[in-house]
């Protein structure tokens, strides 16, 4: 019924920001890429948000209708439609830049596959951030996103305005994946669980922490193994099942929401903790996802990775090499150039 609809509406509406101070300064908030398979349900997603009081839609083709479609939410974030030439006036004043622009996996590419295309495509979009918003919190969803990051800080250190705080790769779809995997293998209540994500955004380098999951659950080295297996495959089962239409895109813009209210979130001063790949220290590897505090700057700590079995251990080494290249790829592009 309609009554049933609204009502879920509004629940939606809290689920997001319902914490968030409400009188707190309404933030502006860009999405690159509106217009996309991620783009659309993340607008729509961020129009829903308390937080947000002005949004803007930006993509190189079929911005207005997304914009007026999204407009017409009873929500108060104002949404105004921009195309190529309206880059500058999407960007001016932002808090948080979400860029979900690029080409998606289609059957046997891996994330790398990408590179050709969308590492142009995320630095020339954050050279204009540099330029236009050099302050704001980037939400990087692009792939590679083990390279694209680094591209992101690169472009913006070569502009003189690269704060490490403030560019963040989303890894959040990998720690949705391995809460939903682990609650359902092992019969617990998937609002309870929760399961950090380290590493990076591709394949061997997503590496789920399962040993420090809580609720506890008792799994063998084959189920543990599977689960594992699983989460770091998530993103080409879809792939596969789409079979030639894209990737995840409804679950991608789901956990994009939700990293994005944690950004505004401690910007506005409520500090939360979220997995994520940004410049970091903690291991070998200058950029690496871990937990995070994200305060009224960005980044404000980088927790240590915590104790580790010996089986994430053996995960971690093994990630390193591809990690470290795509990372050097990434910084080889800008700087190289
Ligand atoms: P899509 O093709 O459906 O949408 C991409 C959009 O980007 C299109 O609307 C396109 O017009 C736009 N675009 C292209 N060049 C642009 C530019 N220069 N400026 C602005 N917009 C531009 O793809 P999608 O399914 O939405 O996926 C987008 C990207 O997100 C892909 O690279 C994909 O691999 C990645 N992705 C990342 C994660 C993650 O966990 N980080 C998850 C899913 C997908
Ligand atoms: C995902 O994890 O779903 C994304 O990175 C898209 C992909 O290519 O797998």
């Amino acid at each position: 019924t309609s009554s049933a609809m609204a009502k879920w509406a509004a629940q939606a509406a809290r689920g997001f920001a319902a914490a968030a101070p409400s009188s707190g300064k309404g933030r502006k908030v860009a999405v690159l890429g509106a217009a996309g398979g991620i783009g659309q349900p993340l607008s729509m997603l961020m129009k829903m948000n308390s937080q947000v009081s002005s949004l803007s839609l930006y993509d190189i083709a079929g911005t207005p209708g997304v914009a007026a479609d999204v407009s017409h939410i009873n929500t108060k974030a104002q949404v105004k439609g921009f195309d190529k030439d309206g880059l500058a006036e999407a960007l001016r004043g932002c808090d948080l830049v979400i860029i979900p622009a690029g080409v998606p996996r289609k059957p046997g590419m891996t994330r790398d596959d990408l590179f050709k295309i969308n590492a142009g495509i995320v630095r020339d979009l954050v050279t204009a951030v540099g330029q236009h918003c050099p302050g704001a919190v980037l939400n990087i969803i692009s792939n590679p996103v083990n390279s694209t990051v680094p591209i992101a800080a690169e472009q913006l250190k070569k502009m003189g305005v690269y704060d490490k705080r403030k560019v963040m790769g989303v890894t959040t779809l990998d720690v949705v994946r391995a809460k939903t995997f682990y609650a359902e293998k092992n019969g617990l209540d998937v609002a309870s669980v929760d399961v950090p994500v380290v590493g990076g955004h591709a394949g061997v380098t997503i590496l789920p922490l399962f040993s420090q999951a809580t609720p506890k659950a008792t799994m063998s080295a084959e189920v543990l193994d599977a689960l594992t297996k699983r989460t770091q495959d998530g993103g080409t089962e879809v792939v596969q099942a789409k079979a030639g239409k894209g990737s995840a895109t409804l679950s991608m813009a789901y956990a994009a929401a939700l990293f994005a209210d944690s950004c505004l979130r401690g910007l506005n001063g409520a500090p939360v903790v979220e997995c994520t790949y940004v410049e970091s220290t903690v291991t070998d590897a200058p950029y690496f996802a871990s937990k995070v505090k994200l305060s009224t700057e960005g980044v404000d700590k980088i927790h240590d990775l915590g104790p580790l079995s010996d089986y994430e251990k053996a995960g971690l080494k093994a990630m390193m090499p591809e990690l470290l290249a795509s990372i050097e790829k990434g910084v080889q592009f800008v700087k190289g150039a």
